[in-house]
């Protein structure tokens, strides 16, 4: 069964075998923790995120999906990018935010990742309430059939710390 734990910090500086980037379906890079984490990791992640554009995913990462890449030279070997949806008032898309920690989950099994940390997905510059993200996140990830031993969520800030820990 997965523990979960919660903590606040850099997930780019998380030694855990695989860390989740909340990236777009362009796998090009952006702001928030996608930008941190290809600064962080290095041009090796971009270079891999570019071979999977030429090869596998020519139209990008659907929404809801995952996809593991190098780290690069960060300490944890995997990056898995998730593409979460954009909160959209008046719409559910839940379904989309959970796939993406489920999908996340399937690729740290498929890639044998034991540790994982964990962002906020959707909770930044796609928009989404962050109690709600924080209760889709936790609620999916506990309840996941997975081999992944440890979930670690890495929270950047004290207040989407205390949002997650009420949460769980
Ligand atoms: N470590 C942990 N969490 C972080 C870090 C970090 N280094 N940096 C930011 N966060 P966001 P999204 C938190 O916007 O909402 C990008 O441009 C942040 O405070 O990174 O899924 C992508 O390319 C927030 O709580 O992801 C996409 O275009 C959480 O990570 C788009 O943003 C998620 O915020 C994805 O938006």
């Amino acid at each position: 069964m997965v523990t979960v734990s919660l903590l606040q910090g850099d997930i780019t500086s998380q030694a855990v075998d695989a860390i989740v980037n909340a990236a777009n379906s362009s796998l090009l890079g952006g702001g928030g923790v996608d930008g941190a984490i290809h600064r962080a990791g290095g041009p090796e992640i971009l270079a891999a995120c570019r071979r999977l554009r030429a090869g596998a995913l020519p139209d990008g990462l659907p929404t809801g999906g995952a996809v593991a890449t190098t780290a690069g030279r960060l300490a944890a070997r995997h990056v898995i990018h998730v593409v979460g949806p954009v909160h959209a008032p008046g719409q559910d898309r839940s379904h989309l935010l959970r796939s993406c920690y489920t999908q996340a989950l399937a690729v740290a099994d498929e890639i044998g990742a034991r540790t994982v940390a964990l962002p906020a997905v959707s909770a930044g510059a796609y928009g989404w309430p962050a109690r709600d993200a924080a209760d889709i996140a936790l609620t999916t990830v506990l309840t996941a059939p997975t081999s992944v031993k440890e979930a670690r969520f890495v929270l950047f800030d004290e207040a989407m710390l205390r949002v997650f820990t009420e949460a769980l």
